[in-house]
Order: C-alpha cells, then structure tokens, then sequence
C-alpha cells in the first residue's frame, strides 16, 4: 500500500487594490521520498586571491580581502563562519592557476601576486607561503570550516596558443603541498583541481585528454599521501563553465572512481555592468532557465559517471566582480536563494557562493565584514533546509517560488522556502496535508476543480489528523527595510538583521503561528516556513 503523503500550499491571491482578479496557485510537496539529497555542508562561500589591483568597470571592489592579505583576525570574520557550524570555505579563484606553494623545500623566493602586462588575466604568478597557510588553518580550525581547496592546473605546461595551454601538469609543489597539509595535520576536506579550464577556458584552457591525464595523476598522489582512507579527502573538478561533451570526456577518460566530484560555475546574471540585473532576478523565467544547465550536468553523471557528485563549486551571479548596484543587497537573496533552491533539486551537493569576502558579491562587506542581506539568507537556509530535498508540484503564478525540504539535522518535519516575486500581488498561502484523502499516485490535481476549493474550506492538515489550535509553525520572513529591494538592510519579521554591539550574529528567530492559520507572504519578500508536525515519511 503506497502511504502517500502530500502537502498542499492553496495560495490565493488576494484581489489587488487595482484588480478584482483573485488567482488560486497549489503546491504540492511530496514528502514520501527524496527527490535529491545534498551534502551536510551544502552551503559554501568562497575565499578568493584577487589582488587589490583587480578592477573592473573603472572600479576595484576587492581591497584587502585576497588570500594572500586578508585580515583573518578580523572579529566579524571568524564570528559570521562560526555561526554556520560549519561553513564550507572554497580557497580558489581565477588566479589559483597562477599560485605556487612555499614549502619547505621551495627553491625560489616566495612573492605576491603582482599586475603584470601579459599575465594571465593581467597578474604575474605568486605565492602562499606556508607561514599562511598556517594562519589560514588557524582561522578554519577555530570557526570548524570545512575546507575545500583549489590547486593549481596549469604548473609546468606552457601557452601553445590562442588561450591554449598544453604539456604535463607538473605535480611535485602541489604533493609537497599536501605533504606539508597532511603533515600539519589540517584536515582538507577536498582538493579541487584547477580554476575554468574545461572547455574554451576563461584566460586559458588545456585539453580534456590533458586533463583527464592530470586528474589519474592526483588521484594518486593523494592515495598514497592519505593511505589513511578514514580521511581521504574528495577530488573535484574541473571547476569551469559546463560543457557537456567535455564533461562527458573527462569522466570518461579519467575512469570509474577517480573523480568524486564533477564542478562547475554559474554566473547566471551576466556582466557586472548589466543595466537589465533588477528585471532579470525578477523575472520567473529568466531564473528558470539555469535549470538546463543543471539537468545536462546531472544526466552528463548519472550516463558517463555515476560514481561522482555534482557540485557548484564557484556561482556569484554577476560575472567581473558582481554588481556594484545589486550583489550586496537585499534583490540579490531572490537570485542566491532561489538558486540554492534549484541547485538542491538537481542533487547539487554543494554550492559555493563567490564570495565570503570580496569583490560586489561578498556575503560580507570587503571593507567592514558586516553581513550583507545575502549572508543572513544562507545563515537561515543553513540552519533550516535539510539535505533531503522534495518533490513539488506548483501550479498557478509562476511568481512563487517554492522548495521544500526535510528539517536540518533529522529534526522532524519540513522546511519551506517561498519566494515571491511579485512586485504587486499578495498571496495568502493555506498549507494541507491530504493524508486522508485517497489520491492515486500520479492522480490529477485538478486547479480551480472542487477538490481544491474543497480543501480550501476545510481545515489544515499537516499530518493524519487535523491540526489542532496548539499545533504551531515557524515562520522567518525577509523583507526589505523601508521597502528598499537595493538597500543593504534586511528585515526579520520586521527587525532589521543587523550585528550586536559585540558584533556578533544577531539571533534568527522565528514567530510561531497556529499551523491551520493562512501564510501571508509580502510582495517580493522571502520565507522559510518550518513544520515541525509535518509528517514526512521520507525524512525520518
Ligand atoms: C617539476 O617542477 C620541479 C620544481 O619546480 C622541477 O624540479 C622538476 O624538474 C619539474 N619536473 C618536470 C618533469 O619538469
Ligand atoms: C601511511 O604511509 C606512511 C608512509 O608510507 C606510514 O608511515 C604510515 O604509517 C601509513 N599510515 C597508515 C594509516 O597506513
Ligand atoms: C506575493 O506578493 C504579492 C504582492 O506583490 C501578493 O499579492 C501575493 O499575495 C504574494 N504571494 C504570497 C504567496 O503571499
């Protein structure tokens, strides 16, 4: 006997104050079965290496928040990675190709990173000094980040042409790296190997035969160098711009097992400068049509290589630093958030935000550390949606956006996040469970039919029986201070997301409301919804 269990959302939109129009939207949130399922450390932002000398559009957004001179002992800064307990920390970027490692046994001096005419995206090579990454390993060990690290791909080949780089990948700085790592005991939770050198390459780009070469090669060497396989840390890569032929080779060339994650980057808004970001993070469809991208990739692993996972390993949106009008404010969390979303139903496992720091689009501001809006959605998305993903049917406006999720941490229940995006239009949302009521699997929700309207009269559900007054569910809903989309301001149930006096992290609390009253959902704002009753069978 198939135990479906289902949960409706019947959203009714209210009738505007210029419309007598009221539209009825149904969501319907399987909660038998996962439908993906992410990695425990889902939520990941990046740390990168541009110089203070990286501008774009006659601006240089990155100041001190390189690598190679950030200030680690910064209070803010250990405060907003500790509050994910843990955060996944990506240490790469574009420059990575360019870094060699100051190990012990490094014969040359170890220098910055420098602008250089004819460079590789105008910068001359460098070099992370040990004593760094010492410090580095301090900051991650105290704030319990899990750290995921790219390596350097293009050492010891050379520049054949046009962007083409060809020869050997040389591994003897990256093993004595790994050496030194394993050595020190810092626990690498996953070396990433290279920085968009897959397909055409951003400044350069080596062969997927090359490639597929270099990885059996790192693959090895980080077996032998962690024989200890309680601690073996994943191989990811090749952390470029999908594209499937490619992706497809490398998998196939590199063989079953090597790989254990395959990664790719989304900048999804387009350049920086673009005039048209606003319009394009409010448009439904615009922000729908990444899903392609995500499901290529997941057939690309499930038909040439079944073994790996799937991982964002670097998305900031905007492309050449962010958007200096956007990135840092609160319209972004309608991308970012929506995009984790998308991300989870596509059996993402990680998803690395560019940036924690630096550029337009650090969840932290590069010059204060202060939160911006979209660290306090990933904070909230952290702390509520489980790595079981469900299923969801959504009928209606396409201006609500929903996932569902299992709760964090095996607590029972389900989390929703519910974006609306309308600017002029509320939602009342009535949630039901139809445990009760005998649907065939596959059976047809009939919108706007009489069982909809039925469910509307009747009370909620949210699991076999009805709920009852004592039945409670947490609502945390995000909106913009002084309705200000491009403020830096978020509000939490209408108190402004801002650091203590100590500068710590605020507390994210939720109000609770009786779970058979409707959910009000603001225009373009946010909600994480929590059902701690909901009966899920899948994610208990
Ligand atoms: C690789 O690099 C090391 C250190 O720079 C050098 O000593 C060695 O000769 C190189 N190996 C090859 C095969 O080029
Ligand atoms: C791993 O290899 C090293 C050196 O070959 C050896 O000293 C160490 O005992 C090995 N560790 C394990 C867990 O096998
Ligand atoms: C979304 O916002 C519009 C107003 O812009 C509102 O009418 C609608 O009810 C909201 N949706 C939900 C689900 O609350």
């Amino acid at each position: 006997m198939g135990f479906h269990l289902l949960l409706f959302l019947v959203l009714c939109a209210l009738p505007g104050i210029f419309s007598k129009e009221s539209e009825d939207v149904t969501v319907i949130v399987r909660g038998s079965a996962t439908l993906a399922k992410t990695d425990d450390h889902f939520v990941c932002a990046t740390l990168d290496w541009w110089p203070p000398e990286k501008c774009n559009y006659d601006q240089c957004p990155w100041g001190q928040s390189s690598i190679l001179n950030l200030d680690l002992t910064h209070p803010f800064l250990a405060k907003a990675i500790q509050a994910f307990n843990p955060l996944r920390v990506r240490v790469g970027g574009s420059l990575q190709d360019q870094v060699v490692y100051g190990v012990p046994n490094f014969g040359g001096q170890c220098l910055p990173i420098e602008k250089m005419a004819g460079g590789l995206f105008g910068f001359s090579k460098g070099c992370l000094s040990m004593a760094r990454w010492d410090e580095l390993n301090l900051l991650f060990q105290k704030t319990g980040a899990i750290v995921t690290f790219g390596l350097n791909a293009l050492n010891g080949r050379h520049h054949i042409r046009n962007g083409v780089w060809g020869g050997d990948w040389n591994s003897s700085n990256a093993r004595a790296f790994i050496e030194y790592t394993i050595s020190k005991g810092y626990p690498v939770d996953s070396w990433e190997f290279g920085n968009e050198l897959s397909g055409r390459g951003v400044a350069a780009s080596v062969s997927v035969e090359q490639y597929g070469k270099d990885l059996v090669q790192l693959k090895a060497i980080i077996d032998e160098l962690y024989n200890d396989s309680r601690s073996k840390p994943q191989l990811v890569a090749p952390g470029g711009f999908f594209n499937q032929p490619w992706y497809a080779h490398l998998l196939q060339l590199s063989g079953s097992g090597v790989l254990n994650a395959m990664s790719h980057h989304i900048y999804n808004l387009g350049a920086g400068n673009d005039p048209h970001i606003t319009s394009k993070i409010t448009d439904p469809q615009y922000l729908s049509r990444v899903a392609d991208t995500f499901r290529s990739l997941q057939l690309t692993i499930k038909n040439h290589g079944p073994w790996a996972s799937a991982w964002v390993s670097e998305a900031g949106g905007a492309y050449n630093s962010g958007s200096r009008l956007v990135s840092s404010t609160f319209l972004n969390s309608f991308w970012y958030l929506d995009q984790l979303g998308i991300a989870s139903k596509y059996n993402t496992k990680v998803y690395c935000r560019q940036t924690l720091i630096g550029g337009n689009y650090g969840l932290l501001d590069t010059k204060t550390f202060v939160p911006n809006p979209d660290y306090y959605g990933a904070l909230l998305w952290n702390r509520l949606m489980g790595n079981g993903v469900l299923s969801i049917d959504l009928s209606g406006s396409p201006y609500l956006r929903a996932y569902a999720h299992c709760r964090r941490r095996k607590q029972a229940g389900v989390s929703l996040l519910l974006i609306n995006l309308s600017k002029s239009t509320e939602f009342t949302v009535t949630v039901r469970n139809d445990i009760n009521v005998n649907l065939a699997e596959g059976g047809g929700i009939q919108r706007d039919g009489p069982f909809v309207h039925g469910l509307k009269k009747t009370v909620s559900w949210v699991g076999r029986r009805a709920s009852d007054e004592s039945e409670m569910r947490e609502e945390y809903h995000l909106t913009a201070k002084d309705g200000n989309h491009l403020g830096r301001t978020v509000l939490l149930n209408g108190t402004p997301l801002e650091l203590t006096e100590d500068g710590d992290i605020p507390p994210l609390n939720p109000v609770s409301i009786a779970s058979n009253s409707p959910i009000t959902i603001a225009p373009l704002s946010i909600a994480f919804v929590v059902f701690p009753k909901f009966e899920a069978r899948a994610c208990v």
